[in-house]
């Protein structure tokens, strides 16, 4: 047996995080020859409830969960984590932005960027609570481990397009391949449908209603988010738990060749983004927890003209929450 990993999980009690620990656990992410031990954190009031998660994943008897431990500091779950899943935060509610929730959960991220400085060596960040492109921006202004090691959470709106195009062509899921989402997990994302291939060929080649692609693709995924809230009355937390998972693995092993996913990352310049901000782009790992942004893609002229719209965003959302950046 390896030594065990660390992973971290924040809103532990939450929604997203009840479809997404046990799986940890389970060894389906890890493997089934991999101990995972799970440090997992939330607020006072709600302690009680993750006593309960605590006592399922106990009943679970998992071979692989090798401990748990529950905090209400961030200091101590952090320590020595090789993962660390930052879920915990308010969710938005009908008729709400993601945005609008900017200044409610913010703060959080303060105090665990600097708590992650306790990770270990070898950590990965990803930022779910929303809005997660700028917690996630706050979070490494505040922390000393390297911007490189954090990203927030668009495979969530990669696996929605992922499904919606699979839909259109008439094909399975697996024959989609390359889709970027672009800029930020918002209303103003940026859904690339001209680099996405469905058996192998671009998109726009196999589904020949273009209009479709403006007219229902791009709109029907920046708000697919609201739509999962109006009808279920919360927003999504199964699916939003499998693409934070689908996250760990992609980040863990090496991307097919051919391939690439969508994660937002630390700006280094590609594209015209600027240095430092947190924007969806196409990556591709090497297996050990590093990426590389896959350059030298064209946009049409409607994903282009999105990708400028949402890097304005992102620029606002930085100067909203500057006060919270370290200086
Ligand atoms: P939830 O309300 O069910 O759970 C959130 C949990 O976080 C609660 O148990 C709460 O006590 C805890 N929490 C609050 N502040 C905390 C803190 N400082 N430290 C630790 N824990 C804290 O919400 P949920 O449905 O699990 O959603 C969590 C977040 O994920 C929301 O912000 C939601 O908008 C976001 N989300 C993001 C995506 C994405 O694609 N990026 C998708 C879905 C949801
Ligand atoms: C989603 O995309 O489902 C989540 O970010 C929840 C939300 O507020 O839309």
């Amino acid at each position: 047996m390896s030594q065990p990993i660390r992973v971290a999980v924040t809103g532990a009690a939450g929604n997203i995080a009840y479809a997404a620990l046990f799986r940890l656990a389970s060894g389906e992410i890890f493997g089934p020859d991999q101990p995972v031990i799970l440090s997992m954190l939330e607020i006072p009031p709600a302690m009680g409830a993750l006593e309960g998660v605590m006592m399922e994943l106990e009943d679970c008897a998992f071979p692989t969960l090798a401990g748990m431990a529950a905090y209400d500091d961030a200091e101590k779950a952090f320590d020595g984590v090789n993962w660390a899943l930052l879920i915990g935060s308010r969710p938005r509610g009908p008729g709400m932005e993601r945005s609008d929730l900017l200044l409610a959960n913010g703060p959080i991220f303060v105090g665990q960027g600097k708590a992650l400085n306790r990770a270990a060596d070898d950590v990965r960040i990803e930022v779910v609570g929303n809005p997660c492109n700028t917690n996630c921006l706050i979070a490494s202004s505040n922390s000393d481990v390297p911007a490189e090691r954090f990203s927030a959470m668009m495979h969530l709106d990669q696996n929605r397009a992922q499904s919606m195009l699979a839909g259109k062509a008439g094909v399975p899921v697996a024959d989609v391949s390359c889709v970027t989402i672009w800029g930020n997990h918002s209303a103003n994302q940026a859904p690339d449908y001209g680099n996405a291939k469905i058996g192998g060929k671009p998109a726009p080649q196999v589904i020949s209603d273009t209009a479709w692609f403006t007219d229902s693709f791009m709109p029907d995924i920046q708000k697919r988010g609201a739509k999962v809230i109006e009808a279920r009355g919360a927003s999504s937390a199964a699916s939003a738990a499998n693409a934070c998972l689908d996250d760990v693995r992609a980040f863990s092993r090496p991307t097919p060749e051919g391939n690439w996913f969508s994660s937002a990352v630390v700006s280094h310049g590609a594209y015209g983004v600027d240095e430092g901000l947190i924007f969806g782009m196409p990556l591709r790992s090497t297996g050990n927890k590093d990426w590389s942004v896959v350059e030298g893609l064209s946009m049409e002229a409607p994903v282009k003209a999105q990708f400028d719209k949402v890097l304005e965003e992102l620029r606002h959302e930085r100067d909203v929450v500057k006060e919270l950046l370290k200086k």
